[in-house]
Order: C-alpha cells, then sequence, then structure tokens
C-alpha cells in the first residue's frame, strides 16, 4: 500500500525533545510532563510549593504598564532631550508580544486640548494610526518614517512622467523624466541644494515652490503643508503640473 506520506517526511530526523522522551515513555512510573499531558494532575511537591509561595507572601503581580526602572528611563529621556519632567507613573510600555496589538481605536478616540501624538515604528503600525487620526484637526499627530511612504494608486496617477522644473534664482530649467529625480537632475547641474536621505524621510531638500504643482511623496511635510503647496521634497515628489518654478 502507497504511505500517504510524502517521501521527504521519512528523512526527517527527531528532536532532542523526542529523543529525550522515547527514552522514557516506556518506563514504569515515570511522569511524562515533556509534551504537556493535559489531564495530568499537578505532582503533589509542586502544589506544596505553589501553596508555601503563596503563604509566605512570595505572590507576584507582573508590571502591567513597563517594569518601572525601564519607565523611570524612559522619564528621565524625555527629561532630557526635551526638558519636560513627566512622572514615570503616566509611561506605559506596551510590549505586543505580551500584551497584543494596540487598541488603537480606543486610545485614539478623540484627541484632548493638549494631546499631541509622536509616533514611528513599522508601516502598518504608522498607517493603522494615521488612519485612526484621520478626523483629527491638523498639527496633533506626528509620525516619523525611516523609509518613504508607497504613494497610492490615486498619488502615482496624478504625477506627470515627465515636466520641466525651472530654478528661478539660478536662472536654469531642466526637463524631468519619469527615471529621474528632481533633486538628483538639481545636483548633478550644481544647483545648491542638499539631500540627504533621498528617501522623503528627513526634510533636508525641502525646497520653496514659486509657481506650479507638486505631487507631494515625501513622509515630513503635514498634510496642511501638503495642501499648500508652497514647499516641497525634490528628491521623491513629482509634479502635477508641466512647469514647477522652484527657489534655487
Ligand atoms: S533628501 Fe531627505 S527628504 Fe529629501
Amino acid at each position: 500500500m502507497k504511505s500517504p506520506f510524502r517521501p521527504i517526511l521519512g528523512q526527517l530526523y527527531p528532536n532532542r525533545i523526542v529523543e529525550v522522551a522515547s527514552l522514557g515513555l516506556d518506563r514504569p512510573g515515570l511522569i511524562p510532563l515533556w509534551f504537556g499531558e493535559s489531564d495530568l494532575v499537578t505532582p503533589k511537591f509542586i502544589r506544596d510549593a505553589a501553596v508555601k509561595a503563596l503563604d509566605d507572601g512570595k505572590t507576584f503581580y507582573t508590571w502591567a504598564r513597563g517594569i518601572p526602572e525601564l519607565r523611570e528611563a524612559l522619564a528621565a529621556f524625555h527629561q532630557r532631550t526635551v526638558g519636560i519632567t513627566i512622572d514615570p507613573e503616566r509611561v506605559t510600555v506596551w510590549p505586543q508580544d505580551e500584551r497584543g496589538i494596540l487598541d488603537l481605536e480606543s486610545l485614539f478616540k478623540d484627541p484632548e486640548d493638549n494631546t499631541l501624538v509622536y509616533c514611528c515604528g513599522p508601516e502598518a503600525l504608522l498607517s493603522a494610526v494615521e488612519q485612526q487620526c484621520a478626523h483629527w484637526p491638523t498639527g496633533i499627530l506626528h509620525i516619523e518614517r525611516f523609509a518613504a511612504k508607497a504613494p497610492t494608486v490615486e498619488e502615482a496617477a496624478e504625477a506627470l512622467e515627465q515636466f520641466e522644473v525651472v530654478c528661478q534664482r539660478s536662472g536654469v530649467s531642466f526637463e524631468i523624466t519619469s527615471d529621474q529625480s528632481i533633486l538628483e537632475v538639481l545636483e548633478e547641474a550644481g544647483i545648491p541644494i542638499l539631500g540627504s536621505c533621498y528617501e522623503g524621510v528627513c526634510g533636508t531638500c525641502e525646497a520653496k515652490v514659486l509657481d506650479g504643482i507638486p505631487v507631494h511623496r515625501d513622509s515630513v511635510l503635514a498634510d496642511a503643508e501638503k495642501a499648500a503647496g508652497e514647499v516641497m521634497l525634490p528628491c521623491v515628489s513629482r509634479s502635477r503640473t508641466e512647469r514647477l518654478v522652484l527657489d534655487l
């Protein structure tokens, strides 16, 4: 009869736990605890030890809001970097592997008058926070990204493939093609502009827009700044108009 198992399974070798377990499986009197026998009563000596520990007052409650030393260190860091004292009691550490996913819905329901949110971390978290705070007034949520956010289909569609960039003060203009970034072209031509991350996350290359409508692809400018269109980050941003005039 043909074996129902794939041949490769026959080449697997048992792990160390199975090896140890196999040594004792048939021994009379041996309690097989290694596979987590759920219907086995906890041995008496363990129960006795647990009762003694409780009687001796050795009950341990885990720090639900993070260990005090860590919360104190975070408060001290805040004091050092921002110059504001926060009571460590107001600091909460939320390790996802211990406490599960943050309940953003209740956390970010409605902002108080003095609420400010600063958030950095993986893209999935940042997008979820942005989505949750989408109805908030601008200026409350501050997101820090270490990689550019991918444009949506709509954002990608509104950028022209090719357009002209005019550097007003330098008196020169350039044709930007779909495979070039504005910053790259300007740097090559010796236009005085600085770049650092080249991913739209640091803000170094910010340039003033005198005319035209940029398509913002950066993760630095606030939504209101993007809507105003007065500045842009030419390392990643594109143009919606055939001509973009920059104060360079
Ligand atoms: S070089 Fe960092 S945002 Fe443009």
